[in-house]
């Protein structure tokens, strides 16, 4: 099911996520939703408080594959990396971002069994890009420059 996507300006993206317990069908039609979203949405992740739902949930796909994490920290990060960025919740937006070019960290799968992550580049991008979602900081947080918008940009 295709779940409308809150934008900037709503108070519920600016509140903290709590950590998933329950790993039911209830999590599972959440993760599928939210791929599926953000499918439709064309973006390459999507974390739950941009549906509406403060859980520690996100979804990624930089072409690579489905990446499904609940309850994800980072535990390490190396290096710098400056790009502009979007977001699905700040449509016709991009703003040039530092983050780490490589990321490690740790989650639980949609069963409930821990997974480690791990990316570079625009996948690095993804996870710290969502995981802040979780926490209610948005990317105009630590935008450094604004740009023009590009077609072929990423959201997330
Ligand atoms: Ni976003």
């Amino acid at each position: 099911m295709i779940l409308d996507i809150l934008q900037f300006g709503d108070p519920v993206l600016r509140q903290q996520c709590t950590e998933v317990t329950e790993f039911d069908k209830e999590l599972w039609r959440l993760l599928d939703d939210m791929y599926e979203t953000m499918q439709k949405a064309d973006g390459i992740g999507l974390a739950a408080p941009q549906v509406g739902v403060l859980k520690r949930v996100v979804v990624i796909d930089v072409d690579n594959g489905r990446i499904e994490l609940v309850n994800p920290v980072i535990t390490s990060m190396h290096g710098a990396q400056y790009e502009p960025e979007g977001c699905l919740s700040y449509s016709g937006k991009r703003g040039v971002v530092k983050r780490p070019k490589y990321v490690r960290g740790r989650a639980q799968n949609r069963f409930g069994k821990p997974v480690k992550f791990r990316g570079r580049e625009l996948l690095a991008r993804a996870f710290c890009h969502e995981i802040d979602h979780l926490n209610g900081i948005l990317y105009e947080d630590k935008v450094l420059e604004w740009v023009e918008d590009e077609e072929d940009g990423v959201n997330e």
